[in-house]
């Protein structure tokens, strides 16, 4: 019997279409992000961390907010691909550490290729203001996930808001990302360090088995 292997991100992102690309903007970002945005203690800076951003529609949405986007992924050709998708020139920078940095000519998008858990304040501008999650921590197994956090707390500025979408779904359904992430995952790996609250829940219309689809309004802790 030959064993089916899980493809690479680069093997998904050679297909044209990634089983998770949005067509539209997703309608939880577009409902509850500008409540962020006109509520939130934060009212200067007003940088957007998008981590494992691929070349997700909802950056466009938030970089049309006239917010500063940082996001980074893995793979070149999504991060291309968005530029040339939305017409946004772009200049792109090779760092000596391997990172390629694009950047729109306003430089309020950047887009950095690599590793996310290689980055550093620096490289990234500094602290943020809000972050913006879909598709992303699922995206990570168990083993992974608590570096994900520890880096959230660090690039974020004490007071950050942010939003996390979770799927939720028994795993004799399948075994691969997107990853399960349950209310009581979220406490175990942020507890100390994040606050939540639950936005919406419901079925989820993109996936071929039984999932729930659940999105968080995340608060980093001050201290
Ligand atoms: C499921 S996709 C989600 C993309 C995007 N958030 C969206 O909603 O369309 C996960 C992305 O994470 C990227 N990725 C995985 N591990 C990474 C890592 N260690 N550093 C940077 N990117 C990574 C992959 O290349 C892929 O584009």
């Amino acid at each position: 019997m030959v064993e089916e292997t899980e493809p690479t991100w680069q093997e998904y992102w050679d297909d044209e279409t990634p089983p998770w690309q949005l067509k539209k903007p997703s309608p939880d970002l577009e409902k509850y992000f500008p409540d962020f945005l006109n509520n939130g203690e934060i009212t200067d800076g007003r940088r957007v961390f998008i981590p494992l951003c691929g070349r997700n529609l909802d950056m466009k949405w938030i970089y049309d907010q006239g917010l500063t986007v940082v996001g980074v992924d893995a793979i070149e050709k999504p991060i291309r691909e968005f530029f040339g998708e939305h017409g946004i020139p772009v200049n792109v920078q090779e760092l000596e550490s391997g990172y390629k940095v694009f950047t729109s000519p306003d430089k309020r998008l950047t887009l950095i290729v690599g590793d996310l858990f290689g980055l550093d304040e620096n490289l990234v501008g500094g602290r943020f203001d809000y972050f913006y999650d879909r598709a992303s921590f699922v995206a990570l197994d168990s083993d992974t996930r608590p570096n994900y956090v520890g880096l959230l707390y660090r690039f974020l500025k004490p007071g950050a808001v942010g939003m996390l979408e979770s799927v939720e779904y028994d795993t004799k359904w399948n075994t691969s990302h997107p990853y399960p992430l349950f209310a009581k995952d979220l406490e175990d790996l942020y507890g100390d360090q994040f606050s939540f609250e639950e936005l919406s829940r419901g079925n989820d219309p993109s996936s071929s088995y039984p999932r729930i689809k659940v999105a968080y309004k995340v608060c980093r802790n001050k201290k």
